[in-house]
């Protein structure tokens, strides 16, 4: 790692996650696959901040208290991580939260189970859109702010997945931290590396691209897009990096085309829809390893890893990390699925 490391300039961020998170390698599974496969368990970021997205919030909430704001507006779908990350993350700062959350009719909203139990139990008030609402959420965020505005409070946004520039900021810390770990393993950060990692909102690649840049790290990060195609998240991906660039003016050269690598092909039946095959991976990696991976990001960015590792061994080089961006109480939801898989 370089020593320009030390003079990274974060904006203001509160502490929210635990962390530094562990660092393990995979051994029986690395050795199946024939690679050194190690995993960042950023599920381990909180039992119920688990995954990424409290590394974002950690940024978006001082900025949300630098503007002295008393409730946080954020959106998703109806099991959203982010959504309940932001819950739980607004309840230990004090801060009031309203979910927007997509659904197929919202005069019949989902079961309360999985993520909605947690965002109901941290005092969430959530209002249920159709999907059609969704696609005008920006419309939604204006109305609803405007009257909370009226009745004297004192909003504050937070877009899809806290993928903006300021919580991109998360994964630019996260990129340093995995800097000290890969020092830290046989072959230091010497031995090349390839982060591999799920991507639905684009924030968490855009942090580790840029930060592993500005760390000097020798890896090369790989997103697995889990909605979408390669252009949409070439396209999105890249807006965050050079907003970034330029609003926090980072000497970076940064090519969106070049530095962007995202392998497409493993959204399977679509947005958060399983096939039995991920699920079997996803009971079989908790079988060998003890760890749960989720079914709607981690488990399908997983099982495109072993589909490219199974096509070609090489194809990532010798040492792979893997991002475990958490996700877990989407399983509890999927049970009628996963069951008669066992
Ligand atoms: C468990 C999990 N992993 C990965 C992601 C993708 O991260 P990002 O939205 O930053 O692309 C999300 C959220 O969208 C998530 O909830």
């Amino acid at each position: 790692m370089k020593e320009e490391i030390n003079k990274i300039k974060y904006p203001p961020r509160v502490e929210l996650a635990c962390l530094p998170t562990p660092l393990r390698r995979l051994h029986r599974f690395g050795e199946r696959l024939g690679i050194e496969l190690y995993m960042k368990r950023d599920d381990l970021t909180g039992i119920a901040l688990t995954g990424n997205k409290v590394r974002k919030l950690e940024f978006v909430l001082a900025d949300a208290q630098a503007q002295n704001a008393d409730i946080v507006l954020t959106c998703g779908g109806a099991q959203s991580n982010h959504s309940r990350a932001t819950a739980v993350a607004a309840a230990m700062v004090g801060l009031r939260c309203r979910l927007l959350l997509r659904t197929a009719d919202p005069a019949k909203p989902p079961p309360i189970e999985g993520n909605i139990l947690l965002d109901r139990m941290a005092g969430a008030e959530i209002v249920w859109i159709t999907r059609e609402e969704y696609r005008n959420r920006h419309e939604i965020f204006e109305r609803e702010a405007f009257a909370l505005r009226n009745e004297g409070r004192t909003p504050y946004i937070i877009p899809e997945g806290a993928s903006n520039p300021i919580g991109s900021w998360g994964y630019m810390l996260a990129a340093e931290e995995l800097g000290r770990d890969i020092s830290s393993l046989p072959g230091g950060s010497e031995r090349p590396t390839t982060i591999i990692h799920a991507t639905g909102s684009g924030g968490t690649a855009a942090g580790l691209i840029l930060g592993a840049r500005l760390a000097g790290l020798p890896v090369r990060v790989v997103s697995f897009n889990v909605c979408d195609d390669e252009s949409y998240f070439i396209r999105v991906i890249g807006n965050i990096c050079e907003e970034l660039i330029a609003g926090y003016h980072l000497t970076i050269d940064f090519d969106r085309q070049h530095d962007i690598h995202i392998i497409d092909g493993y959204v399977g039946r679509g947005y958060a829809i399983s096939r039995p095959e991920e699920l079997s991976l996803l009971c079989d990696v908790a079988r060998t390893e003890g760890i749960f991976l989720d079914p709607v990001y981690t488990g399908k960015a997983f099982y495109g890893m072993v589909q490219e590792l199974k096509r070609d061994p090489g194809c990532f080089g010798e040492r792979v990390v893997f991002v475990h961006t958490g996700g877990i109480f989407s399983l509890f939801s999927m049970a009628g699925e996963i069951v008669p898989l066992l």
